[in-house]
């Protein structure tokens, strides 16, 4: 949602600000624009659409040398993605730029009170605001930059990350945070600012995280931090533990495909070393005291999207070891409907970004109410581990394809990981129980490895419905959930009309959007996990089959019963059933991407979406 990208040091700006919003361009790709300071004054360029634009802009109309600048990639909010709404903004005396992440939620206000004043407004953004603001503080600051933003911070709400330059401190790039990410590269003899540490990570390893409502002063040999009142803020840094490569494509035509694939590796890293030489489960991040996790009579799950669907898997096991009664809520549902939480409530955040608004506002509100807080988050340095009790990281790597993959099925592996922590400090598993899913557990990337050799046929199956008006997927149990997550991805990326349904829920209703033809992705059960289910689904088949349904179905190797009742069969792994996830939502994504593809779409950047939803 926005990326944003600041620099100061001795390599020339330009390239430094571009390469980090190429990383960055998964966060929005409505515009682009930069801003150097070069021999005094502000130089700006700005174009609407994806990056590629700005950067033939760029070999146009070339920018000055210089080794100050920023830059965004934008994901429209106030006003349409057109060159005019592009950031930077600049101030009627085209002293100050700003780029912005978030909405200012008190900018109609802001914008009455300057036009009031006699300025005028060039575009239709809450950020153009922020750039007249901070030109008019600035005398009133000393001419000062960094007091002229904590001036003008103290009057916005909602949630912001601004960068600003202004000429007449041409080594200083000022940075502000609130409930938007901001993150602090450090170099020597130069530092870099960002939305994300994708942007720096080929520079520098060393970071720092920052927290709310903290500006920060940016120049080649130093980075002060202080609080919106001027005091000195604490700040914790921390190294990233990837290189460049991994954010890179490796070799792959898309960066969906090679996170797809990188799959048996996230699922392994998310695993490694959670067992400690007595032979327990230790998960090292977990700051939540036992006597507290033994107090936990009721576990809330708040998500979004993609984490949303591996909460409601984790909901089937953790509720199957721990007898804990587990809710899954949509963070966005969550914080306006006043939930019964409390301090023996486990309110468990799960995030990729770490920066989901949704997510964190829902967070806050679950600490609001005393309840006990844990993060289930790919990204060191967000913003939701940082404000949560407790987090366990999946170590997925950088996922920077919009459509998650390799960060559902670690999700679903770190909710594991704290069901079975729960289950052993409160004696509801045997030590050997827990030891054995572990195994289970530890199977599993070489199982995905499978599924990733066996993929090929779901290619041409997909292919071969590109052109369907809509795709139906149904699964019972954690088949559920995995349908869900099926048809996600189709809408996301194939633009198409695609559901997924508990599949006993098909004859209350939703059975009546089959006619003929209609391909149903069913999630098979196995026949030996609770036969019933197998059983029932099957039925379900039967039911759609007649009215002209076409069956995909997603089936373990050697059940044999579903090839009479399929007109396709994808094959998996023989898995137990709690597993199943991590190996039938495999197929589904391939599924998403390959059709995607067949209907010429931009896989990793699918239209009206951002990879980190920071508005609300
Ligand atoms: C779908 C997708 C989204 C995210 C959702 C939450 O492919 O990526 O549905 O899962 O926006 O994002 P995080 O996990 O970053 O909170």
């Amino acid at each position: 949602m926005c990326g944003i990208v600041g620099y100061v040091g001795e390599k020339q700006a330009l390239e430094v600000v571009v390469s980090g919003l190429r990383r960055l361009e998964y966060r929005g790709y409505d515009s682009a624009g930069v801003a150097v300071i070069a021999d005094g004054r502000l130089e700006v360029r700005k174009k609407a659409g994806k990056l590629v634009n700005l950067e033939t802009l760029l070999g146009e109309d070339p920018l000055p040398q210089s080794t100050t600048g920023i830059g965004h990639t934008r994901w429209a909010t106030h006003g349409g993605p057109t060159d005019r709404n592009a950031h930077p903004h600049v101030s009627e005396d085209q002293q100050v730029a700003v780029i912005h992440n978030g909405i200012i939620e008190n900018f109609a206000e802001l914008r009455d009170e300057l036009q009031a004043a006699g300025v005028h407004l060039s575009s239709e953004t809450d950020t153009e605001v922020v750039a007249h603001l901070l030109s008019k503080a600035i005398p009133a600051a000393g001419f000062d930059l960094v007091e002229a933003m904590r001036a003008v911070c103290r009057r916005l709400e909602g949630a912001f990350t601004l960068l600003a330059v202004d000429p007449r401190q041409p080594d200083l790039v000022v940075g502000a945070r609130r409930n938007s990410p901001l993150v602090v590269g450090l170099g020597k003899g130069e530092n870099f600012l960002a939305s994300d540490v994708a942007a720096f990570v080929e520079y520098t390893r060393d970071a720092l995280e920052l927290g709310q409502d903290q500006i920060v002063a940016l120049t080649s040999g130093e980075v002060v931090v202080i609080d919106f009142d001027g005091n000195p803020a604490e700040v914790r840094p921390f190294t990233i533990d990837w290189d460049a490569s991994a954010a890179e494509k490796g070799g792959h035509d898309l960066f969906m495909l090679k996170e797809i694939a990188e799959q048996p590796k996230a699922v392994a890293d998310s695993l490694r070393g959670r067992i400690g030489q007595d032979g327990h489960l230790q998960l090292d991040e977990m700051r939540l005291a036992d006597a507290d996790l033994r107090a936990v009579s009721k576990v809330v799950v708040i998500a979004c999207g993609t984490a949303a669907h591996a909460g409601m898997v984790a909901k089937y096991a953790v509720e199957h070891w721990t007898r804990i009664p587990v809710e899954v809520e949509l963070a966005s549902e969550f914080r306006y409907r006043d939930p019964i939480v409390g301090p023996d409530t486990l309110v468990i955040a799960i995030s990729q970004s770490g920066e989901t608004m949704d997510t964190l506002m829902a967070l806050r509100h679950a600490k609001a109410q005393g309840a006990r807080t844990l993060a289930i988050c790919n990204t060191v340095g967000s913003t939701i581990p940082r404000e949560a009790d407790a987090v366990v990281y999946t170590y997925a790597g950088p996922e920077i394809a919009v459509a998650s993959t390799k960060a559902f099925l670690t999700q679903i592996i770190a909710s594991y990981l704290v069901g079975l922590y729960l289950a052993q400090v409160r004696g509801t598993m045997f030590a050997d129980e827990i030891r054995a899913i572990m195994d289970d557990l530890n199977d599993m990337p070489q199982k995905v490895d499978l599924v990733l050799d066996t993929v090929e046929p779901v290619r041409a199956i997909a292919r071969e419905f590109a052109n369907a008006p809509s795709v139906l997927f149904i699964g019972r149990h954690v088949g559920f959930p995995v349908a869900l997550e099926g048809a996600l991805k189709l809408k996301e990326l194939a633009y198409m009309h695609a559901e997924g349904f508990a599949a006993g829920e098909l004859k209350h209703g939703p059975i009546a959007l089959i006619e003929d033809g209609v391909p149903v992705v069913v999630i098979m059960p196995s026949p030996r996990g609770r036969a019933v289910l197998h059983d029932k689904m099957i039925s379900a088949i039967q039911e759609v089959r007649a009215r002209g349904a076409v069956i995909i179905a997603i089936a373990e190797e050697g059940d044999e019963k579903i090839v009479a009742f399929s007109d396709h069969v994808i094959r998996v792994p023989i898995v137990p059933t709690l597993m199943q996830p991590l190996v039938s939502t495999v197929p589904l994504q391939v599924f998403a991407c390959e059709m995607a593809t067949a209907k010429g779409h931009d896989v990793d950047q699918p239209r009206n979406l951002a990879k980190s939803v920071t508005v609300e």
